[in-house]
């Protein structure tokens, strides 16, 4: 598998805080990735080692599959933390500017100002933007030079309502273009409705990743069993299941794949003499999932 973001074991330490822990990435070509962790977590300080702003202790980057690493970095388009804009020119005069880095026409300036839903901010300075209008420039200023991968922190903060749909639609038709995205949100919900893959980070660890339909799978219903003898137990269900995937930890066993029926897998641990002291099946949503995974 070709990846177009791939991290071994990425490491960066503030003092003794490790903000990102041995850190294994894998984003491919055409994702949306979405990024998922609390405050503190580690997401933008793992994109900005992946953009170069800030630089590892230790551990790999690649992006486009090896390319040299200045010269992947200029296919990458970004909107790290707060855009530094300049506060007394409008959208036009600063998205000109940062044009610089990246040869625009004008028309194409002024298409992408549209885009983002600033054409007609007219004469106003940046600096009488309000927080979501600072977004929109931002994220104008990442679509400079026909990126081929945006990384975006937050992207849809301070934004209201109609914005944050405006902010999902570029994103989904950039991506059918065939631009890969790296998101982190808060908002569990906008990151559900347009993400391929998801990275869970706690407290500077990637704790897993997983694609949409694997989350699907896993957020429908769980099967949670104490019993007296797991290995026995996950015996017993892996003969009657080939393909079932359990998670076990001590006694409590937690059946991943879909259970249709849960009295069958009670039945089957029974007859292989399996004492069973408690059974939970709980349907858990997307949200829940998160939470769990990334520590209450
Ligand atoms: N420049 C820095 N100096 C010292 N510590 C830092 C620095 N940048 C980040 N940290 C620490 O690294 C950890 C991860 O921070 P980071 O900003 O990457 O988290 P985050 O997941 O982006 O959080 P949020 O959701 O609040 O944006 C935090 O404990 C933070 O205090
Ligand atoms: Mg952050």
């Amino acid at each position: 598998m070709e990846y177009v973001i791939e991290t071994k074991a990425l490491m960066k330490r503030y003092g003794t805080k490790a903000a990102v822990n041995n850190m294994s990435l894998h984003v491919k070509k055409g994702d949306i990735y979405g990024l998922i962790g609390k405050n503190g977590a580690g997401k933008t300080t793992l994109m900005k080692l992946l953009l170069g702003i800030t630089a590892p202790n230790s551990g790999e980057i690649k992006l486009f599959g090896g390319e040299e690493l200045g010269a992947a970095r200029r296919k990458i388009g970004s909107l790290v933390e707060t855009p530094a804009l300049y506060q007394n020119e409008t959208a036009l005069e600063n998205l000109k500017r940062f044009a610089i880095l990246a040869p625009t026409s004008d028309e194409e300036i002024k298409r992408l100002l549209a885009f983002v839903g600033l054409a007609n901010t007219g004469a106003k300075k940046a600096g009488e933007f309000s927080l979501g209008m600072r977004q929109r420039l931002g994220l104008a200023i990442a679509l400079l030079g026909n990126p081929e991968m945006l990384i975006l922190d937050e992207p849809i903060n301070g934004l209201d309502p109609a914005g944050i749909k405006e902010v999902r639609d570029v994103i989904l038709e950039m991506n059918a273009k065939g631009v890969t995205f790296l998101i982190s949100s808060h908002l569990l919900d906008e990151l559900g409705k347009i993400a391929t893959s998801y990275g869970i980070m706690a407290d500077g660890v990637l704790v897993e990743e997983l694609t949409a339909s694997e989350l699907e799978e896993r957020s429908r219903t769980s099967v949670k069993l104490i019993v007296n003898d797991p290995a026995l137990a996950v015996a017993a269900l892996t003969n009657c299941h080939p393909n079932i995937q359990i998670d076990q930890s001590g006694q409590i066993l937690r059946i991943l794949s879909p259970v249709e029926d849960v009295s069958l897998i009670v039945e089957e641990l029974v007859q292989s003499r399996v004492r069973i002291y408690q059974v939970i099946s709980e349907s858990q949503g997307v949200e829940d999932y998160f939470i769990e995974r990334m520590g209450k």
